[in-house]
């Protein structure tokens, strides 16, 4: 190589550039392919040239593993805690104070998000990453250089025009992304390893890894938000310059960072971001408020640990502890025995809880859950509240662990569980719970919709005998229905007139709501349409069955097993005599191809396919060609400077391929 030194400087630039447009822009301009290839080459020019090796070049981000405890490091500057506010007015209580000491003067503040993770301080001497810290005591805290390092959102070398401040330490969030999470979670399972609890412990974990190797696997991320020591430049004015300054360094800085005029601005924000943070890609357990005016900061000072200058508005806690009082069973539809927790009331982001879910027996085994725990319950959002597991230190010494009853709290059958399932059944097809189940399932919206026959009636219809199955409902009429508790002459007519009304539903809505294991909304109406009539259905054979377009093995089987029982047909049979409609319009197969059913974004140039050329292969081969990446997205082919659709793949987890796959797949061969 005639000049190794110049290639390894412009590869170094170019993998630097590459990861700051990917990791802190969020808007990436080279595909992967071409990132890997440049970062191949530097790789393999450093070991032909050792002595061209950097401290910080992008190959040196994985260090080697760490010997003993992580040495002490000690911040220059200490790196303060926040006072906490938890309502609206204690987030005006602060504001009076800071105006009072500011003489009575109106006060800008700087909103920003307050990123669950851990906080690390990173060190820069002449524009190089040289150690990194976590907070610790605030004045000590270990030395997690070679951990950092892996963090792609931290650059190793500051991106400075002229000359690099002479030393700065930049403090923010080291934290873990959800997707990234997700990502790491489902190769854990994979591999047959236990997942991680959350993003923040995990990242919090990963920081104190011994092996950077460790820490890098976990995909860690850095919000930039504050400096400590800054020399030899001209510090900013306020925040909001602070943060424009780290920004033009190299820094990610969270992009929702708002400056407020006043504190009735501040306080708009703290309902917003509580509506909005699900739907960030990180956690956020509350927003700080800061005063711009970094100069006021230095005058207002400290009280102990906690600045004058800043405050943490604390969302309303979306989990709580409480004690769990008992363990009981629902039986469901195919027979599954779904425990929950009844709990000891608790307050939860505005709700009371005395009711959550424990998933199933492997959970309760596998967390040791024990009725009289102490247990951490959460509740995010609309969805059903859940016990994540006990806190040991507050267990009874006489608690037993939990078994699942071996009969069916409903119909006192044994119940089984198969090995490899986290569910318990019971078998018995004419349990009185499941009967309830299907009943209600069959009359819910998405099936044969008939409101009116809900939990309630449903229980009653079984437990009155008018109703064993589905098929029964059509045989109900004023009479029978009158001699129910509580039901007027007036839903009476309601009722049969909506069970008259479901009959013509068609077969989807049938097939769906006979509740078929593993035979959803969607599978219903593939099956249906495939097929056309129930005939057709119950008599088709695996084979058959595994030709309609995404009917698997598993619901293959279970449709065929479906048939195979004679106290399902005969429910069929039924279901046609009363007059229930069992048929559907076939819809046209689908195409056939490797990429059948799939459906293709193409982004970037590609090396020697034009985009209709490309589009052409895809739809050749049965794909379809989109134009947006989406969760329905199968595969993004990506070629030189892809933009956007690229970072949104990544981000959704969709497998980024380029042209070599995509011909090898179509089996187009090379021009
Ligand atoms: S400022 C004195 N800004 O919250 C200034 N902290 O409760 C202290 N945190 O230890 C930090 N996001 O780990 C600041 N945008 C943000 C933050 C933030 C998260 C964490 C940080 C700190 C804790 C304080």
């Amino acid at each position: 190589m005639p000049d190794a030194p110049a290639r390894a400087q412009a590869l170094r630039a170019q993998i630097d550039d590459a990861n700051y447009r990917y990791h802190v822009l969020d808007a990436p301009e080279i595909a992967d392919v071409a990132y890997d290839a440049l970062l191949r080459e530097l790789i393999e020019l450093e070991e032909a040239h050792p002595e061209l090796r950097t401290a910080d070049s992008p190959t040196q981000r994985v260090g080697a593993v760490q010997a003993g405890k992580f040495a002490a490091y000690e911040h220059i500057r200490p790196m303060l805690s926040l006072a906490n506010a938890f309502d609206e007015e204690e987030l005006r209580a602060f504001d009076e104070r800071v105006r009072k000491l500011a003489g009575e003067r109106d006060v800008a503040y700087v909103v920003e998000l307050k990123i669950d993770g851990l906080s690390a301080s990173l060190r820069y001497d002449d524009g190089r990453l040289s150690a990194a810290g976590t907070r610790g005591n605030g004045s000590v805290g270990d030395d997690v250089t070679a951990n950092v390092r892996t963090v792609r959102s931290v650059p190793l070398r500051l991106r400075t025009e002229g000359e690099p401040p002479a030393h700065i330490d930049v403090r923010g969030e080291v934290y873990m992304r959800k997707s990234d999470f997700a990502r790491l979670n489902a190769r854990r399972l994979a591999e047959g390893r236990e997942p991680f609890a959350n993003p923040r412990n995990t990242a919090a974990g990963g920081l104190r890894q011994v092996d950077p190797q460790a820490t890098a696997e976990r995909s860690l991320s850095f919000f930039a938000y504050a400096v400590g020591a800054f020399e030899g430049a001209t510090p900013p004015q306020s925040q909001w310059e602070l943060l424009e300054r780290l920004r033009a360094l190299g820094f990610a800085t969270n992009p929702h960072a708002q400056r407020c005029a006043t504190i009735d601005e501040v306080i708009a924000c703290t309902a917003r971001f509580d509506r909005e943070r699900d739907a960030l890609d990180y956690d956020i357990d509350g927003l700080v408020v800061k005063v711009d005016d970094l100069a006021l900061q230095e005058q207002l000072g400290a009280v102990g640990k906690d600045p004058r200058w800043a405050i943490a508005y604390k969302f309303r806690a979306r989990e709580a502890t409480t004690r769990l009082l008992d363990i009981r069973v629902n039986v469901g539809r195919t027979g599954t025995l779904n425990p929950y927790a009844v709990l000891e009331p608790v307050q939860i982001g505005g709700v009371t809880v005395q009711m959550a879910t424990l998933h199933n027996e492997e959970h309760i085994e596998r967390k040791d859950i024990r009725i009289g725990d102490l247990v951490l319950v959460v509740r995010a959002g609309d969805v059903i509240p859940k016990v994540v597991g006990p806190i040991l230190a507050g267990r009874a010494a006489d608690a037993l662990p939990y078994r699942l009853p071996t009969v069916c709290p409903s119909c006192d059958e044994p119940v089984e569980r198969l090995a490899g399932e986290v569910m318990a059944r019971c078998v018995n097809w004419t349990c009185p719970a499941q009967r309830v189940e299907r009943i209600r399932h069959f009359c819910t919206r998405g099936a044969m919709d008939i409101e009116g026959i809900g939990d309630t009636l449903a229980a009653q219809l079984v437990e009155s005998e008018l109703v064993r199955d589905v098929a029964d409902i059509y045989a109900l009429d004023r009479d029978r229905l009158a001699t129910l508790p509580r039901l007027g002459e007036k839903t009476i007519g309601n009722l049969l007139a909506a069970i008259a009304a479901s009959r013509a539903r068609g077969l989807a809505r049938v097939l769906y709501g006979l509740g078929i294991r593993f035979v959803g909304a969607t599978n219903a109406a593939i099956l249906a349409g495939d097929f056309g009539t129930v005939d057709a259905l119950a008599t088709a054979s695996l084979e058959d069955l595994l030709r309609s377009d995404g009917i698997g093995e598993e619901i293959a089987k279970s449709v065929v097993a479906f048939f195979a029982n004679r106290a399902n047909t005969e429910v069929v049979a039924r279901l046609r005599t009363a007059g229930v409609e069992l048929t559907a319009p076939l819809r046209p197969r689908e195409p056939v191809g490797p990429l059948a059913g799939k459906t293709i974004v193409l982004t970037g140039t590609l090396p020697t396919l034009t985009r209709d050329e490309a589009a052409e292969l895809v739809t050749a081969a049965g794909g379809k060609v989109s134009s947006a990446v989406s969760k329905k997205t199968a595969y993004v082919v990506a070629g030189e400077e892809a933009g956007s659709k690229l970072a949104k793949a990544e981000s959704l987890g969709i497998p980024v391929v380029d042209e070599a796959w995509l011909r090898e797949t179509v089996g187009a061969s090379e021009r």
